[in-house]
């Protein structure tokens, strides 16, 4: 099993290339020690359906590990991890919230782990906006292990869906001794800490952490890490925060350069688009990168169960596109591109959080502000207006609606 860990780990980074040969030979290793443990058998099938990219597939199996025992904790977290990658809201939930019955009255379930149950839980709960539950599943999550990022991490996300951005800091600020150290999720804490402030316009501040924190994190590599990265950029950039000649992109597309042709997950692929953001310099490696997306996802068509290809082709490519239309200033492509995707709810498809996609949203809605068409502008109104409805005090929301009036007013 603890091959089987080590192989998990590897692959739900999402960094690797699906096919390198380097993995598939450690993979094969593991096969050939010819396990007779039905248990490893089947978590070995899952790591091949998801190297295969049948993603979905390798869902199936871990929760058919889960039917056999709930306290396969393997399966629990390589699960939960999979759904997130699959924007799949519900399965992060239910894939924790079914075995709840079991996992508070089982005597075998030390209560450490219980703890870090609820943590899944709450994040899971977040995910499907039951925000109440999930703060009390939080709150139980860090009265046991004080120090459980994840748990943290899911009233962090509460805190940013419900627009409660001073509470959030202050949250974050009281508790930073409990989740700055945790290696996997410390970046990603930072980049929820300047969304809060991002909300609040405070650029200045935001700058600060990306130079001492986020910056510091990206030099492992770590997808996760990048993606922070890259988002809070990009985001920057479109509300004018900094330009695309800023030095600090630089070194963000330095690090994606080292797995640009993983396409193990669109999303970041996405990301990759963000930042590559200049056609006058880089015009290659945005067409090779490109080119590739579109190669390795065409190269897959034949396999219908090829989860990771058919997520490329519905969202990620169209996504990818998108985003180098609107870096190119072609605003009424970016536009086409994406209401193929957002308009009819497509976007979880690519995966991550609530927070993170909604990225997608604001990039759609600047290209309709900086596009001299006004057809779309019912469509961005309507946007805004479910937006203001979520977060009515929202700084970012306000000057989303100054910049949709200087659009509507624009001769
Ligand atoms: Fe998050």
């Amino acid at each position: 099993m603890a091959r089987v860990i080590e192989l998990g780990s590897e692959l739900l980074r999402t960094d690797l290339f699906l096919d390198n040969e380097n993995y598939l030979k450690k993979l094969k290793f593991l096969k050939e020690l010819k396990s007779e443990n039905e248990i490893e058998i089947l978590h070995i099938k899952a790591l091949e359906s998801w190297r295969e990219g049948r993603y979905i597939n390798a869902t199936e199996i871990w929760e058919e590990l889960l039917k056999i025992d709930s306290l396969d904790v393997i399966a629990l977290k390589f699960a939960h991890d999979a759904y997130f990658y699959l924007g799949q809201s519900n399965n992060i939930c239910s894939s924790v919230e079914k075995h709840l019955n079991i996992y508070e009255q089982d005597d075998h379930v030390p209560m450490e782990l219980y703890g870090y149950f609820m943590g899944m839980l709450a994040f899971g709960l977040e995910e499907v906006h039951r925000y109440d539950e999930g703060m009390k599943a939080a709150i139980k999550a860090i009265e046991i292990n004080q120090d459980d990022a994840w748990a943290l991490h899911a009233i962090v996300h509460i805190n940013e869906m419900r627009g409660e951005i001073q509470k959030g800091i202050e949250f974050m600020k009281l508790e930073e001794n409990n989740w700055a150290n945790c290696q996997a999720l410390a970046c990603h804490m930072w980049w929820h800490f300047c969304l809060y402030l991002m909300d609040q316009g405070k650029k200045d501040e935001i700058l600060k952490i990306y130079d001492e924190k986020i910056s510091i994190f990206i030099e492992s590599i770590t997808p996760l890490d990048l993606v922070d990265a890259s988002a809070l950029l990009f985001r920057l950039y479109l509300e004018g925060m900094i330009e695309k000649n800023d030095n600090r992109w630089e070194k963000v597309r330095n690090q994606w350069k080292n797995i640009i042709h993983s396409h193990a997950l669109s999303f970041n692929d996405a990301h990759i688009t963000m930042v590559f953001n200049n056609r006058l310099i880089h015009e290659e490696i945005i067409n090779s990168h490109i080119q590739s997306l579109e190669n390795y996802t065409n190269s897959k068509s034949n396999d219908v169960n090829h989860t990771c290809a058919l997520v490329h082709q519905q969202v990620g490519i169209p996504i990818c596109k998108a985003i180098n239309a609107f870096n190119d200033s072609k605003f009424d492509e970016t536009i086409q591109l994406l209401k193929d995707v957002i308009l009819p709810g497509k976007t979880h498809l690519i995966g991550g959080s609530n927070a993170q996609r909604d990225v997608f949203e604001l990039l759609f809605l600047h290209a309709i502000f900086n596009s001299p068409n006004k057809e779309n502008h019912p469509i961005a109104k309507s946007l805004l207006d479910k937006r203001l409805e979520k977060k009515p005090h929202s700084g970012q929301n306000q000057r989303l609606v100054q910049r949709f009036e200087n659009a509507t007013t624009k001769q």
